[in-house]
């Protein structure tokens, strides 16, 4: 086994031919009309299909066959242990969620992605997220800057989050948890921030949200409930684009995620804290 730190560019390309792939095999396998639910899990309305299982099944397996020794995390497999313990030096471990935004991939909703992220030694490193509709790949490795390419041929443009002149013109994105008691507790919040700022969008997608920031087509993003396959890849490129990605007392969890351009983070953060999120 290498005990050298592997490089985070190397990891970046093996998340974007892997994200690449599973989002062919999602386009491939989704049928007209509504996908069937396979089943449920942290509540009633929260769905997987059989084709959220079979590309997390594609991603696991084209990152093991490259590096079988490191650890993966999936939305639908949980944690499985490489044999490189988390504890070494240099450990991998892969983030992912074959679907972000799932309930639209079963209405047929073209709003969802692969989310695809490394972390060394517990810090996420590279990430992608592609756009399985319009096959926009989003990229960043830390410290390199966050990119967007309309398709594989096309070339990389750097994103870069733009803020709002005024808490009044921002335009906050945030989605709301499969749990209810979770729901109305963000909808009380939501419906506090509603009066000071231009207005709220409900994509369904946690890592296109987060993408969507990193390129200007967003002012803020809040949510509560999040798992750490929403937010790893996408938490990278928007911090990548320039913007604070936090949490709320350190980085971002389930208790809260907290998106916005640097400039106008400090602002937004006390406005979601008086919202009561
Ligand atoms: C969901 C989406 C959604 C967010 C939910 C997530 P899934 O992920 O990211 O935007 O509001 O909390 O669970 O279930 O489609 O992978
Ligand atoms: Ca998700
Ligand atoms: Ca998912």
């Amino acid at each position: 086994m290498s005990t050298a730190r592997p490089d985070p560019r190397a990891l970046g390309t093996l998340a974007l031919t892997t994200g690449r792939a599973a989002a062919a095999f999602v386009r491939e396998q989704r049928p007209a009309g509504r996908v069937d639910v396979a089943a449920t899990k942290s509540s009633p309305t929260d769905p997987v299909t059989e084709i959220d299982r079979g590309t997390e099944h594609l991603v696991r397996s084209r990152i093991l066959a490259d590096r079988p020794h490191d650890t993966i995390l999936g939305e639908e497999g949980g944690e499985t242990a490489g044999e490189e313990s988390l504890s070494s030096a240099g450990a991998v471990r892969w983030v992912v969620d074959p679907i972000d935004g799932t309930v639209n991939f079963v209405y047929g909703l073209p709003h969802y992605a692969v989310a695809i992220a490394a972390e060394v030694d517990g810090v996420v490193e590279a990430a992608c997220v592609i756009d399985v509709a319009s096959g926009h790949e989003y990229t960043a490795v830390r410290g390199g800057g966050a990119f967007v390419r309309e398709s594989p041929s096309r070339r990389a443009v750097r994103l870069r989050a733009v803020g709002p002149s005024q808490m009044s013109h921002a335009l906050v994105a945030t989605g709301f948890n499969y749990v209810p008691e979770i729901r109305a507790r963000q909808a009380q919040a939501v419906a506090r921030m509603l009066g000071d700022v231009r207005d709220i969008r409900r994509t369904g997608s946690a890592a296109l949200d987060l993408c969507a920031l990193a390129a200007g087509r967003l002012d803020a993003y809040v949510e509560q409930g999040l798992a750490p396959w929403d937010i790893a890849a996408g938490g990278l490129i928007a911090r990548e684009a320039g913007a604070v990605v936090t949490g709320l007392d350190g980085p971002p969890d389930a208790r809260l995620v907290v998106a916005a351009p640097e400039a106008f983070a400090q602002e937004f953060i006390r406005l979601v804290h008086a919202c009561g999120f």
